[in-house]
């Protein structure tokens, strides 16, 4: 079959090298793609948040199949046009990808459905904000409603803190993002990733990972996109995982469906694992990168198959073939990142690295230059690794990242150490 994945990063790089192992793609091509994504796809170029531009594309390349990996395109309801066009989707409508674009909608959803999470309240101006703030105290959550890149929310450790954030989100700081407020309890202890298939009805989990969001070792410095990741995550036992799905992930599913837009895609729950048990900190209706990465290194080409059977509504009849394996991903950023940062440095020595099952180096943001591959963003590289131990990852992945010849980059030297020192 003919298959289109949407968007440019790791994450797609990561999708594309899966989906190009499985033998039912016969021509794979990545909208926008990358340099590294055009050594083993085509890559067009078109505005992939118009839908009706996807739809003209995938009629002239008679498409199959159609994947979307940012949250941009599924909030703009390209999905939705893709349906509507007769043309088999993976990602959720514009109302079920609500669950990413609208943190009150979520909390509502979770209230509908009885799912823990922290306590919270909605605030569209900033006086009644305030009042809340003093009367709760810190610490305290405060989170812009939208979109915000990743941006809008404030782990605020006193009150001053908390207060300040009503005023830059009131004042326009996140834009239309930050027009309601939602302000939350702060949750303690250990925060993992849960990955989950749904049709609308069905619900398969393909796995669990941990990031790592400070840009510096032993997690310090400013908040980034993530520096790496790792699956399984320990912290999610099976019990755990039991609990989140009967009680945060199932509930959330049904209740969707009850409200006439059922969720079909992939359901990435971000959990706060305390006491033994997961609440709900949010969701997202993508998979997450770099934790993307890390899952398609350990699905491989079955994750084809599970994507098809999610967008064909017959995920009851598929299931996950699991070894007991270990992947791990570290991300190499460009000097300066998360704050300003140059483009256009030089990387040398990645034809000599090796790409099979179980080494791959995705590009997050690379460019050609006359036959060269230079950095074109923040994170540009995710140096993934599989073992059959975390350790025996770990040290894969880091022994790549020492051949590469990049004096432009950097990376954190610790991803994994948590789930390491348990
Ligand atoms: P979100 O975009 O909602 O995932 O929030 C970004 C990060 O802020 C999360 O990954 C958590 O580390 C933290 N966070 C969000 N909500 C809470 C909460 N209620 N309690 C503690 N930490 C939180
Ligand atoms: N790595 C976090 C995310 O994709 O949102």
């Amino acid at each position: 079959m003919n298959i289109l994945i949407l968007g440019s990063g790791g994450r797609e790089h990561a999708l594309a090298w899966a989906v190009k192992q499985n033998p039912k793609c016969d021509r794979l091509i990545v909208a926008p793609g990358n340099a590294g994504i055009a050594m083993l796809a085509e890559c067009a170029d078109f505005d992939i948040l118009d839908g009706s531009a996807v739809v003209t594309f995938c009629e002239e390349n008679a498409i199959d199949f159609v994947i979307i990996g940012p949250e941009a395109p599924l909030a703009a309801g390209v999905a939705d046009s893709c349906r509507a066009a007769g043309l088999l989707t993976f990602g959720p409508s514009a109302a079920a990808a609500k669950l990413e674009a609208s943190k009150a909608f979520t909390k509502e959803i979770c209230d509908a459905c009885a799912a823990p999470t922290a306590a919270w309240a909605r605030f569209t101006e900033a006086a009644p904000a305030r009042d809340y703030i003093r009367r709760q105290g810190a610490p305290i959550v405060v989170k812009a409603d939208g979109l915000a890149a990743g941006k809008g929310v404030i782990v605020a450790m006193t009150e001053a803190e908390a207060l300040d954030a009503i005023d830059d989100m009131f004042g326009g700081e996140f834009g239309a993002a930050g027009a309601e407020v939602v302000i939350e309890e702060f949750m303690q202890g250990e925060e993992a990733s849960f990955f989950i298939l749904t049709d609308g009805t069905h619900a398969l989990p393909i796995g669990t990972a941990q990031d790592h969001k400070r840009v510096g070792d032993g997690d310090t410095g400013p908040n980034t996109g993530g520096m790496g990741a790792y699956s399984p995550a320990p912290v999610l036992t099976e019990a755990i995982q039991r609990q989140a799905m009967e009680e945060i992930v199932l509930p959330t599913i049904a209740e969707m469906a009850r409200r006439g837009t059922p969720y079909q895609g992939v359901l990435y729950a971000g959990l706060m694992i305390d006491g033994g048990r997961a609440r709900l900190v949010e969701y997202n209706a993508r998979f997450g990168d770099p934790e993307c990465q890390v899952l398609m290194m350990r699905l491989g080409a079955q994750a084809l198959d599970l994507m098809l059977a999610t967008a064909e509504a017959r995920l009851d009849e598929v299931q996950v073939v699991w070894d007991e394996d270990h992947a791990l991903t570290v991300v190499m950023a460009t000097q300066g990142y998360p704050g300003a940062y140059a483009k256009g440095s030089q990387i040398r020595g990645l034809e000599e690295l090796p790409e099979d099952s179980r080494h791959m180096v995705f590009h997050a943001g690379t460019a050609n230059r006359e036959a060269q591959i230079i950095a074109s963003g923040g994170r540009v590289l995710n140096v993934t690794a599989r073992g059959n131990t975390l350790t025996e990852a770990r040290n894969a992945a880091y022994a790549m990242i020492d051949r590469i010849d990049w004096p432009g980059g950097f990376c954190r030297r610790d991803i994994g150490w948590r789930a390491l020192s348990e």
